[in-house]
């Protein structure tokens, strides 16, 4: 058997979306910024996947860009939503990707930001009473906040943080790259000023993506170069990534409800199964279903001889996941997440993060060999 558990690395394409980027490939090749009529039907295609996407997700398709991932659209709206608003301090915390967090810390090193981190706790819960107090205290700020940890799984509640943004006239980022296809957001609503997708993290394509950008918000071109994306980012787009990621965000919509039932059900029963065989498993992150992303689950294992080979075993007993420890004292070596929230640096780490495909089988598997290696090493 070979399992895939590392669904927040990214996850397998979904055959429909395949198909949806099979059929352009082959037939639609025309540039989508060419007048004639190859043209005009690659650009009708391009603006139809926007309408899709701004649909789902309630706003406006002028307020949808695409990008080529998570990544471009995180240093986007950190680096445009700072530099065009003449922003002086911006607010994180240290559990953020490091998309966000080599951006934020990038400006602070050239000296065009202060740089704050709102405390969290244990579990990687943002302190939101700290937040406030941040906002409070400083210039007008960004604030950037992920609504899932990748590592962790733990929620922030980007609505709770999108009210206190507005009472403190702050710009907020939330990257929602784990999120998006996994939860409805609702536009409409929520108070966000910048979020982000990448499509290979909901069984689309990779080097795809979008930015939200709130019409509130102005900001200067992100790529100059010609007139694509509304003179916001220069370069012929991604046309079949773009087919692809409006088909595989069309289908995550459409199959949330049941796929979220599915894969929590999964989650838990991993849970429930490894307390019961494996002595001393802890779990780092929340695990309250309500304030965790029922895709990630991050195991804590007892100490144990060749900890940092437990992935790589796990590797060759048919299991691909990924994890890490924190940091030990001297060594920048590790996950800087778990480091954060003050995880033993003994204690070895693995992320199982879970999609539609996964079964129970894989997960009695893969908890038999985890218990297997444990023995082995104890
Ligand atoms: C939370 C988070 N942000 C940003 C990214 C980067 O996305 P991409 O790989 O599309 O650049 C990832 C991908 O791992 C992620 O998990």
């Amino acid at each position: 058997m070979r399992v895939y558990f590392d669904n927040a690395a990214t996850t397998a394409l979904d055959p429909e979306v395949l198909k949806e980027m099979y059929k352009v490939m082959e037939g639609q090749f025309g540039n989508p910024s060419s007048i004639h009529s190859h043209g005009r039907e690659v650009r009708t295609l391009i603006e139809r996947s926007r309408k899709t996407v701004a649909n789902l997700l309630h706003t406006s398709p002028a307020e949808i860009f695409f990008t080529s991932g998570g990544t471009e659209a995180d240093n986007t709206a950190i680096r445009c939503g700072i530099i065009d608003h003449k922003l002086t301090h911006a607010i994180t915390t240290k559990l953020e990707h490091h998309a966000v967090i080599h951006t934020l810390q990038s400006m602070e090193k050239s000296g065009t930001i202060k740089l704050s981190y709102v405390d969290v706790d244990c579990k990687g819960n943002v302190d939101y009473n700290h937040l406030e107090t941040l906002l409070k205290d400083n210039e007008r700020s960004l604030v950037s906040l992920m609504h899932a940890n990748n590592e962790l799984g733990t929620i922030t509640d980007i609505e709770r943080v999108g009210d206190l943004c507005e009472a403190y006239n702050a710009i907020f980022h939330s990257d929602t790259v784990q999120t998006v296809g996994h939860y409805p957001h609702d536009l409409q609503k929520l108070k966000v000023h910048f979020m982000v997708c990448a499509a290979h993290k909901l069984h689309g394509p990779k080097g795809v993506g979008f930015l939200h950008v709130n019409h509130k918000v102005k900001i200067n071109p992100m790529i100059y170069g010609g007139a694509q994306e509304r003179n916001m980012r220069g370069g012929t787009e991604n046309v079949y990534g773009i087919a692809g990621l409006a088909k595989a965000l069309e289908l995550a919509y459409t199959e949330m409800g049941t796929h979220q039932t599915y894969i929590q059900d999964l989650k838990s029963y991993m849970m429930a199964k490894m307390i019961h065989e494996i002595p001393g498993v802890a779990f780092n992150g929340e695990t309250d279903p309500a304030k965790s992303l029922y895709t990630v689950l991050n195991t804590s294992f007892p100490e144990m001889d060749m900890a940092d080979m437990l992935l790589f075993n796990l590797d060759i007993a048919g299991i691909s996941a990924s994890g890490g420890s924190a940091c030990s004292s001297g060594s920048d070596i590790g996950s800087h997440v778990l480091t954060a929230i003050g995880a033993s640096a003994d204690r070895p780490s693995v992320r199982f993060s879970f999609s539609k495909y996964n079964t129970k089988d894989e997960v009695d598997f893969t908890v038999a060999k985890l218990k297997e290696l444990c023995m082995v090493s104890a």
